[in-house]
């Protein structure tokens, strides 16, 4: 009989080796210590001892018991200790693992990103210039003098003296022509300020302008310039159409509409049962602006043009408010 228990001392060490925490060392425990465990079974066997004998094995049972029951529960100690983050709470190590957030780029700079490599493509290169602009840069250099109508346009920040928070990129061209000489083909993306809130403007958006300058530059390069950049926006199909404006700074200057991107020209709530969506203004520049800047208007002429990020933006994804851009919700960038 004391055999049997030292050998069920060496098949108990076998078994916990090889079982885990929980349910698998419960179980073993039953089988030695359980009412129907092998313990139990050789204590019922001791009736037919004689008392001496009884004695002995008894002391080795009890011995066998007391050491099963200290190695569950160093067992269960030990790899408490291993698994837990806090000390108590239980770790599944066969979950999967949290997956980390990953950003991207916002719609706005992705859309900026592609009419760039547009642009580029086309041999346009990239300038900058200060959001903070003198009156100068902003209106004056741009054939709109201090009490022309046209300042009625733009809903200026005015931030004290002379300095205003430019209300277009337009004043990027006359920064790159004072330093450029022709021929020079530009854009200038990036951020503009007008004092206006509503479903479709914030005080706060992006323009892209594009200023070309070379000798017998006309208004069909406009045109084949702008066809370009809507096909490839907005698909091949996509008309465009020009339509007579005003803007001080060109001449003749027109606004570039597109086939309705939701309709495609039938007429819907979005065009105004028009068909057409405006996107851009655009035209020659006006001789008095190369006169600012020194150039000869006998011999260079331009186009240039202008337009709204958040509203191409707009157009190409069919999103109906501009503040969606600017407040941040995840369920709404997500979708870019
Ligand atoms: N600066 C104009 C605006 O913000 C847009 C514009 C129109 C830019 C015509 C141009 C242009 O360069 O030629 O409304």
């Amino acid at each position: 009989m004391i055999e049997k228990i030292k050998q069920y001392k060496d098949d108990f060490k076998n078994r916990i080796s090889e079982v885990g925490v929980g349910e698998e060392l419960r179980q073993l425990r039953t089988d030695f210590l359980g009412k129907k465990g092998l313990v139990t079974q050789v204590m019922k066997d001791m009736r037919e001892l004689s008392s001496e004998q009884k004695r002995e094995v008894g002391r080795h049972i009890n011995e066998l018991k007391n050491w099963i029951e200290n190695e569950v529960k160093e067992k269960t100690e030990k790899l408490k200790g291993a698994s837990s983050e806090g000390g108590d709470r239980s770790f599944d190590t066969t979950l999967p693992g949290r997956k980390e957030a990953r950003g991207s780029l916002h719609p706005i700079t992705q859309v900026m990103e592609e009419l760039i490599a547009i642009f580029v493509s086309l041999g346009f290169q990239v300038a900058e210039g200060p959001e903070v602009e003198s009156d100068y840069y902003n209106f004056e250099a741009l054939n709109i003098p201090k009490d022309h109508p046209a300042r009625d346009m733009q809903d200026t920040f005015y931030i004290g003296g002379e300095k205003v928070l430019r209300t277009h990129t337009s004043p990027v061209q006359i920064h790159v022509m004072e330093k450029q000489q022709p021929p020079l083909r530009i854009i200038a993306p990036g951020k503009v300020y007008r004092c206006d809130s509503d479903v479709s403007h914030t005080p706060m958006f992006h323009q892209i302008e594009g200023l070309m300058v070379d000798e017998k530059v006309t208004f069909s390069d406009l045109k084949g310039v702008m066809n370009i950049f809507v096909h490839q926006i907005f698909g091949e199909k996509t008309q465009v159409r020009f339509r007579p404006s005003f803007f001080p700074f060109t001449c003749p200057s027109a606004e570039v509409d597109i086939q309705c991107v939701i309709c495609s020209g039938k007429g819907c709530r979005v065009c105004s049962q028009t068909g057409w969506l405006e996107i851009l203004g655009a035209g020659m520049v006006d001789p008095a602006v190369f006169k600012a800047v020194k150039y000869d208007p006998e011999k260079w002429t331009g186009f240039a043009f202008g337009m709204g990020i958040e509203r191409i933006a707009m157009l190409k994804y069919g999103i109906n408010d501009i503040r969606l851009f600017f407040e941040n919700d995840l369920r709404f960038l997500q979708q870019f």
